[in-house]
């Protein structure tokens, strides 16, 4: 059966990769940096390997048996290593340990558009790493998201919901969000459809959608109103370049640089006929951001409805038993 290294299985993307692989039968091992943090990953029945994508040491064992990886790693915003030692130098010592591990596939998530943003770190490493691994001699499919939906829970749904600020750039470029479940779906079917091989595709969800479309949705579909704080984009830049002169910034400020990119107004959007054709997939079968939305707030807003039943009937119960004053 095939072996697939799924790498950054505990994150957003990784997990949903893990999860369609093993309901498609494949056999799926993750390198892992933490067993604690991945024992879900076991629990659904995949093996569990230790590895750093920083320590190069890790990977060839990582790898005996492996016929295919799926790296959908990424820097951590909260670790102390900088994207580049983990999304170039990590990512070079993986491709370079599958080349030598003879390993038959290697998909790589890149972003879309990332040639055009030479200037933000983030985008000049995927576009460096796309051009390595075409160059590596390896037969690999690149995918090109653009943004997910599960990152619209913490930057809108949850703010709205506990009527916290929610923070938007002045302008800020529409983007076609895409259901993380649509982008496994489209990575594990890469394996299996030989027109994908050495191939670069985009992959985005039927609209892009602006910050101002995606609050007015949550505000119906919440039945809140959105307290909305603009953040001026020079004051962005200032941090950046501020934060640029300390060792503990370097992190922040490249991911400040992000900021460039969605204050082009240049809409993050691509055209999916010909992928979805080519993967023999239906475009009716992806979710909608209205959907996926909508099905959020109303899994929420019951659960909401249940946990305030419960503290009535304990509030009600707990006034019969107290006991009533004589006068
Ligand atoms: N998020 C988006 O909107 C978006 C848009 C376009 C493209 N992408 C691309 O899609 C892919 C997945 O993104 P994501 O948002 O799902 O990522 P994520 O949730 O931030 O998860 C990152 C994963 O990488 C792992 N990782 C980080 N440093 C590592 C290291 N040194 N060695 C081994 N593993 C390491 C993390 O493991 P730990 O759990 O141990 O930290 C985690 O499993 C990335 O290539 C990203 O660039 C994302």
């Amino acid at each position: 059966m095939t072996l697939l290294l799924i790498v950054g299985a505990t994150g957003t993307l990784g997990r949903q990769v893990v999860r369609r692989a093993l309901d498609e039968g494949y056999r799926v091992r993750c390198l892992v940096r933490s067993f604690k943090k991945a024992a879900f990953l076991k629990e659904w029945g995949a093996e569990l390997v230790p590895g750093d994508l920083c320590d190069p040491q890790s990977l060839p064992p990582a790898l005996i048996g492996v016929t295919a990886i799926i790296d959908a790693a990424t820097n951590r915003p909260t670790d102390s290593l900088s994207i580049k030692q983990v999304d170039w130098d990590g990512k070079v010592a993986l491709i370079q340990a599958a080349k030598a591990a003879e390993v038959e596939r290697f998909i790589f998530f890149s972003i879309l558009d990332a040639q055009n943003y030479p200037d933000v770190p983030l985008m000049e490493i995927k576009r460096c790493t796309e051009l390595f691994l075409s160059e590596a001699g390896l037969n690999y499919t690149i995918l090109r998201p653009c943004g997910f939906m599960q990152g619209l829970i913490t930057q809108y749904a949850i703010p709205i919901l506990e009527r916290q600020a929610v923070w938007v750039t002045g302008e800020s470029s529409p983007i076609a969000y895409m259901d993380t479940q649509d982008v496994a779906k489209f990575a594990i079917r890469a394996l299996s459809v030989p027109e994908t091989e050495g191939q670069t595709f985009p992959l985005v969800g039927s609209r892009a959608w602006s910050a101002e479309e995606i609050i007015s949705l949550c505000e119906r579909l919440s039945g809140q109103e959105a307290r909305v704080t603009r953040m001026p984009l020079n004051l962005l830049r200032t941090m950046r370049h501020v934060s640029r002169f300390f060792q503990w910034g370097w992190n922040l400020a490249d991911r400040l640089a992000f900021t460039e990119v969605l204050v082009t107004g240049r809409p993050l959007n691509a055209e999916m006929d010909d992928v979805y054709r080519v993967f023999g997939l239906d475009p009716q079968e992806t979710t909608t951001l209205e959907n996926y939305l909508q099905e959020y707030f109303s899994r929420i807003l019951k659960k909401l409805k249940e946990l305030d039943y419960e503290k009535n009937k304990t509030k009600k119960q707990a006034g019969k038993r107290s006991p009533v004053k004589k006068s």
